[in-house]
């Protein structure tokens, strides 16, 4: 993304941060609190977060009125990356650059922190999102919130992505597993923007594709990664999939047909977004990004 988007990306991001920070304050038991911020304050790019203030103010909400939900969705992103990196599913040591959770808390905190975050982000969805937004629309919110946590969404997602370790899966299976482990959060994002200023069907169901093939493109993107790119970049142990046998796109079709769909999916994601001009230079600037990551691969 250029640099004017970058700034504008960053300025949400720190509106963000700053608002993570504040609702998961330190107080008895200590080691709790202290294992989720440990995780959730780590950094991470924030892609969904902001992917869904972008869409509410798109479509004329306040950011105010996002933000609390936002902030959810990455509490449910982290949880779901500390349980993915335990010893019982992808045993990486490494998480946003820094010793994953269980290394420093122990697999029993480590364990507990994701619960706690996956319980703590739909009551700060009830809590502090402003009374200008109807109690139907939470209602709508939460719904949408469970759907992409549970078995609708990414506890899918992660178990074909377990059990299609060390075998030769189909190309339905491995689409399925891109899409609920991955895709569907991205879906959350923009649909939770999107609810809050209270859009159209036929205009969620664009946002939705566009999330599909954005989601399809960047677990691709984040697969080739797992190949090619340094620990300082990606902030996690790389050639972790092949040492798992986890079939992915790169582990069945090989890296430069991955690249050469992965265009195609960020081509695809950004037809939607001409086709119902939808004039936002983030959503953009995050596809471009995929785009030239895997022009430098
Ligand atoms: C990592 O997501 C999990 C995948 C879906 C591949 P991100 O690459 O967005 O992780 P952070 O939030 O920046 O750490
Ligand atoms: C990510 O898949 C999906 C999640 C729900 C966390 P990966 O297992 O490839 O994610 P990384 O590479 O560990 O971030
Ligand atoms: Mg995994
Ligand atoms: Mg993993
Ligand atoms: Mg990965």
């Amino acid at each position: 993304m250029n640099e004017q988007t970058k700034t504008k990306f960053n300025e949400i991001r720190k509106v963000i941060d700053e608002h993570l920070d504040k609702y998961t304050q330190v107080k008895y038991p200590e080691n709790i609190y202290k294992a989720i911020r440990y995780s959730l304050l780590a950094g991470g790019k924030r892609l969904r977060p902001v992917m869904a203030v972008e869409a509410a103010l798109l479509f004329g909400a306040k950011q105010e009125e996002i933000i609390p939900a936002a902030c959810a969705i990455e509490m449910l992103h982290c949880q779901s990356l500390i349980h993915d990196d335990l010893p019982c599913m992808d045993n990486d040591d490494f998480r946003r650059g820094k010793p994953s959770n269980h290394k420093v808390f122990g697999e029993a905190t480590a364990t507990l922190a994701g619960d706690a975050l996956l319980s703590f982000a739909p009551k700060i969805i009830i809590e502090k999102t402003p009374k200008s937004i109807s109690s139907d629309i939470i209602i709508l919110l939460l719904n949408e919130f469970f759907t992409a946590a549970g078995t609708e969404g990414i506890v899918s997602g992660q178990i074909v992505d377990i059990e299609s370790e060390k075998k030769k899966i189909s190309k339905e299976t491995l689409e399925f597993l891109y899409e609920y482990k991955t895709a569907k959060l991205f879906k959350l994002a923009l649909r939770t923007g999107a609810i809050t200023a209270g859009v159209n069907s036929d205009l969620l169901q664009n946002l939705t594709l566009f999330a599909q093939y954005y989601g399809y493109a960047f677990q691709i993107y984040d697969d080739i990664l797992d190949v090619t790119a340094d620990i300082d970049i990606i902030g996690k142990t790389p050639g972790k999939d092949a040492k798992n046998e986890k079939s992915t796109y790169v582990s069945m079709y090989g890296i430069e047909a991955a690249k050469k769909q992965t265009l195609f999916l960020c081509n695809k994601a950004y037809d939607i977004l001409k086709q119902e001009h939808i004039n936002s230079e983030i959503l953009e600037g995050i596809v471009s990004d995929i785009i030239a990551g895997i022009c430098k691969c």
